[in-house]
C-alpha cells in the first residue's frame, strides 16, 4: 500500500473520508453544534497567527521530541478520545491505538468506545490513556475506575464539559440521532454506501454483533439503538468538583480534567492536586460561543504557572498549529477528527498517515523558523501578534 494514501494533508483525508462514510456518520464526526461558529473559529484562529521565518540558523539537529509524565513522545501530540472510531472503520479504536504506538504519541481510549477498554489497551503502549465519563451513580463510577486500573491504564482524563446533551440540529435532519433508529432515511444512506457496508458494517456484525458502547457496565444499556442521550448516564447536570475529588482519591495515576475553557476552572483543578487540564471546547461540539482553547492558553498558563500540565485540543489541522500552541504555553496538543478521517480512509494505516502529516509539517515549520527543540518555542516566534498573545521575554 502506498503509505501516503495519496493524501498530502488532513483536508485530503477529510475529503476522502466523506466519500467513504454514510452521510449521517460523516456529519456526526465532522460537524459541530448550532451555527458551528466555534467549529470554524477553532481552525481560523490557528491560521490567523503569523510566525516569523528566521534564516541562517543551524537547524540540522532539530527534533520534535518531548516528554510527558516521564514518557518520551515523538512530538507533543495526542489523539483525543472519540466515541465513534468503530463506526468509521472496523475496530477503529484498535487501529488508532496501534498507529499512535507506532508513531510514539499519546492515544486516549474513550468510555463510549465501541471496542472494549481491555482490547484497546492490548493494542497500545505506555502512552495510551483512558477518558472517563463519570456515571451518574458514583458507586458505579468507583467500580468502573477499578476496571480501568485493572486493564492497566496509568493516565486518565475526566471529561466534564457535557452537563447536558449538545444541540446538533443536523443529526435530527440526517437521522443519526441517539437512540439510533434504522429509519428509511438512515437505511437509504447506508445502502447508498455499499463500500462502508462491506468494510465496516458486515465485519462488525460478524465479529462483534450490534454496535454497542461495550464499556458500559452491565447495569446500563449499551446498544446504540437503546441509548437515549436525554437520559444519558454520563452527562448528569448535577456533577460537580466533589465528584472529581472522589475519583482523584480512588485513582493512583495521573489525573486530568478535559473540557475546561477558563483560568478559574484550571486553578480549581490545580488546587485539587490534579496533574493537568485539557483545554477543549470538544471540537466545537457543545458551547457554540466558546472561545478557541488556543486563545485561553496564555491566561491559563499565567494563572497556574508550572503547577500542572496544560494540554489543548480543538481545531489543530497542521503541524504548524502544534508549534503555535506550544509557543503560547501549551505542553501538548491533542486532536480528534484528523485521525478519525484517516481511520475512515484506511484504518490503522490512515490514522498513522494523519500522524505522519502532523509530524512532518511540524518538523518543517521548526526548520523554517530556526528552532531546534520545542523548548525554544515561545511568544517571540509570532509576527504582529494580537493582544491576547503574551509579550515575549526574549528575542
Ligand atoms: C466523533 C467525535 C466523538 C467524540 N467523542 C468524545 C468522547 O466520547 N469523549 C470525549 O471526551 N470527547 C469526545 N470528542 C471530543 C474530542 O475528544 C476532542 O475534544 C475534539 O475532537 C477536538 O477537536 P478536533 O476534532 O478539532 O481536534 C469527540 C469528538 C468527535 C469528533
Amino acid at each position: 500500500m502506498n503509505p501516503t494514501l495519496d493524501a498530502y494533508n488532513i483536508d485530503d483525508l477529510r475529503r476522502m473520508a466523506k466519500k467513504r462514510l454514510p452521510r449521517g456518520i460523516f456529519e456526526y464526526v465532522d460537524r459541530g453544534a448550532e451555527d458551528e461558529v466555534a467549529l470554524r473559529h477553532n481552525t481560523e484562529i490557528y491560521r490567523s497567527l503569523k510566525i516569523k521565518n528566521r534564516v541562517l540558523k543551524d537547524v540540522s539537529a532539530r527534533t520534535t521530541e518531548t516528554e510527558i509524565f516521564g514518557r518520551k513522545l515523538a512530538m507533543p501530540f495526542g489523539i483525543s478520545p472519540t466515541a465513534s472510531a468503530g463506526l468509521v472503520s472496523e475496530g477503529g479504536e484498535v487501529g488508532l491505538a496501534r498507529a499512535a504506538a507506532r508513531m510514539g504519541v499519546v492515544c486516549t481510549a474513550a468510555t463510549s468506545a465501541l471496542t472494549s477498554m481491555e482490547e484497546i489497551h492490548e493494542a497500545g503502549d505506555e502512552n495510551l490513556w483512558f477518558q472517563l465519563y463519570m456515571w451518574t451513580d458514583m458507586d458505579l463510577t468507583a467500580r468502573f475506575v477499578e476496571r480501568i486500573k485493572a486493564a492497566g491504564y496509568k493516565t486518565m482524563l475526566i471529561t466534564v464539559d457535557g452537563p447536558v446533551p449538545s444541540n446538533r440540529e443536523y443529526n435530527y435532519r440526517n437521522g443519526f440521532a441517539m437512540p439510533l433508529r434504522y429509519s428509511p432515511r438512515l437505511i437509504a444512506q447506508i445502502l447508498a454506501n455499499p463500500g462502508w457496508c462491506l468494510r465496516v458494517l458486515a465485519p462488525q456484525y460478524l465479529k462483534r454483533g450490534h454496535f454497542r458502547k461495550v464499556n458500559n457496565p452491565p447495569e446500563l444499556a449499551s446498544k446504540l439503538t437503546q441509548i437515549d442521550v436525554e437520559t444519558s448516564y454520563t452527562k448528569p447536570a448535577a456533577q460537580n468538583w466533589d465528584d472529581v475529588k472522589r475519583v482523584r482519591d480512588m485513582w493512583p495515576g495521573n489525573l486530568l480534567v478535559k473540557g475546561l475553557q477558563s483560568a478559574e476552572d484550571a486553578v480549581i483543578a490545580a488546587d485539587l492536586g490534579l496533574q493537568g487540564v485539557v483545554l477543549s471546547n470538544h471540537g466545537g461540539r457543545y458551547l457554540d460561543s466558546a472561545p478557541a482553547p488556543l486563545e485561553v492558553v496564555p491566561e491559563v498558563r499565567a494563572a497556574v504557572g508550572d503547577r500542572i500540565k496544560i494540554l489543548i485540543d480543538s481545531g489543530a489541522r497542521r503541524g504548524g498549529d502544534i508549534v503555535k500552541a506550544i509557543a503560547l504555553g501549551a505542553d501538548m496538543v491533542m486532536s480528534g477528527r484528523p485521525t478519525l478521517y484517516g481511520s475512515a480512509v484506511a484504518g490503522e494505516a490512515g490514522s498513522y498517515r494523519a500522524l505522519d502529516i502532523f509530524k512532518s509539517e511540524m518538523d518543517r515549520v521548526m526548520a523554517q523558523i530556526g528552532v531546534n527543540r520545542i523548548d525554544e518555542l515561545g511568544p517571540h516566534i509570532f509576527w504582529n501578534p494580537p493582544a491576547w498573545v503574551p509579550v515575549p521575554s526574549r528575542n
